[in-house]
């Protein structure tokens, strides 16, 4: 028999049920206490509530742990590929040999855009940011396609394979066709003989006359960086996408909403940040103290970025295998940066730091990563477009989750209103 939480209020007990994980996550189910009692529970920014029962990702703060669909990061960043990963977080298992081929195929079949998007790309301002241009555009490759602008779950979801693929292939070449628009740089089509991430870094970077040389060290490097970002359970942008997609919106409008949710330098921008930070403290000649007591007080605005973490309570597992990656590659492309250094120092001076200690502050996904998109060319306003592709695959399996729940409903909070009581209008020539 399942537990049962009790609530003493004005007098009056309240059974509530509990329910536990498949991990052992506890819960108190309040969702019946308003209607039984008067009252709404209040968690500002969510910091101990559950949003939704979910079977894609599973991480343990405490113990730095991050599996998708039961699979350890560190095994999927060792063996797998960002393709295989996103096809096992969106269906559930790892795909067998057809199923691989079949989604890969479709990535083919979808990668081109509609010609006319073309002129949409043209109106952007060329100071106009990527993200800013990825979740626009996303939202207009759904404007050329019937079944997105009439879409009805019941009807949508027999084509909902299509789909997924559509976005994920789309939206790499959309990321391309930002960064070129943004240099004024004519656009590169995708081409048919290349995998994913290869066929993303030909069209940032081909020319009309030549192709780029498509490095494996390189290619494997944003692979495991786009593998690395696939999913990470409810966080600011999937409980957005989640959010959007409980209205019914189509799969596009709530994944574009994704992309303006990851923008924010405390989430998906943190990489850009991080970089932005590292080139400061470098210019100014700071061997990282200086910014280190800046971001231990509250007045500078300053924060050590790539740091911290609202779930990781312990070395963010990503971090890890990102910073191993990014000696790797740093190695082998016979690139001494100094960010680097810089970066290995802030975080050897902040794990010594009783501020961080203390606040069990410690480096998240974003504080090597910059430094590896550095080294293959990747200018630092694409950083976060780069974590949007790589997100691709958990806010598609989160709609594809919240879709095929038929107890879903709108997503609705509650507030606790302290505005003003009962007010009157007053005429323009009456007030003061
Ligand atoms: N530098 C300095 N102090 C910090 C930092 C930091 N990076 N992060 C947290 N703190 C302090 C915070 O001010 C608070 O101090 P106090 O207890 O004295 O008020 C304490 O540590 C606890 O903070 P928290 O409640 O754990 O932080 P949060 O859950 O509200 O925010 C965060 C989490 C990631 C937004 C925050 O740590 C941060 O702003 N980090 C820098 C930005 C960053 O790297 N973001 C990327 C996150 S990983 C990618 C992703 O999944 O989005």
């Amino acid at each position: 028999m399942s537990k049962e939480a009790k609530l003493e209020l004005d007098g009056k007990s309240y059974s509530l049920p509990t329910l536990e994980g498949s991990e052992g996550e506890k819960a108190v189910d309040i969702s019946s206490l308003r209607a039984d009692s008067g009252y709404i529970t209040l968690d500002e920014s969510y910091g101990n509530t559950g949003s939704c029962i979910s079977k894609i990702t599973f991480i343990d703060g405490e113990k730095g742990i991050l599996r998708y669909r039961g699979i350890p990061i560190e095994e999927m960043a060792e063996k797998s590929t960002f393709v295989e990963a996103a096809y096992l977080i969106i269906y559930g298992s790892l795909p067998n040999r057809a199923q691989l081929r079949r989604f890969s195929d479709l990535f083919t079949e979808h990668q081109f855009l509609h010609e006319d998007m073309k002129y949409h790309f043209e109106s952007f301002a060329t100071t106009a940011h990527p993200m800013a241009i990825l979740s626009a555009m996303i939202n207009a490759a759904s404007c050329f396609d019937d079944g997105l602008m009439h879409w009805h779950w019941g009807q949508a979801n027999s084509q909902f394979e299509n789909y997924a693929a559509k976005l994920m292939s789309q939206v790499r070449t959309i990321a391309a066709y930002s960064y070129r628009k943004s240099r004024g740089l004519p656009l590169i089509y995708p081409k048919k003989a290349y995998k994913y991430t290869a066929n993303f870094l030909h069209m940032m970077y081909s020319t009309p006359y030549e192709d780029y040389e498509i490095k494996l060290e390189v290619v494997r490097a944003l692979d495991l960086i786009f593998l690395l970002h696939a999913d990470h359970e409810q966080n600011c942008s999937t409980s957005t996408v989640r959010m959007v997609a409980s209205s019914q919106a189509n799969l596009f409008a709530s994944c574009s909403a994704g992309v303006c949710a990851l923008w924010g330098p405390l989430h998906g921008g943190a990489n850009q940040a991080v970089l932005e930070m590292l080139e400061e403290i470098h210019r100014t000649g700071d061997d990282g103290s200086k910014f280190i007591a800046a971001a231990k007080d509250k007045n500078s605005g300053k924060k050590l970025m790539g740091f911290g973490h609202r779930v990781y309570k312990n070395y963010d597992p990503r971090a890890k295998i990102i910073k191993r990656s990014c000696d790797e590659v740093l190695a082998k492309l016979r690139i001494n940066d100094p960010l680097l250094d810089i970066a290995k120092n802030l975080e050897e001076a902040a794990l010594k730091d009783s501020y961080f200690v203390e606040r069990k502050l410690y480096p998240n996904v974003d504080f090597y990563s910059g430094i590896i998109m550095r080294a293959i060319g990747i200018p630092v306003e694409m950083f976060p477009v780069i974590f949007a592709i790589g997100r691709m695959p958990g806010w598609i399996a989160n709609y594809k989750e919240i879709m095929e729940d038929s107890k879903s409903r709108i997503s609705r909070p509650r507030q606790i209103y302290t505005g003003p009581g009962l007010n009157h209008y007053v005429p323009m020539e009456e007030r003061k």
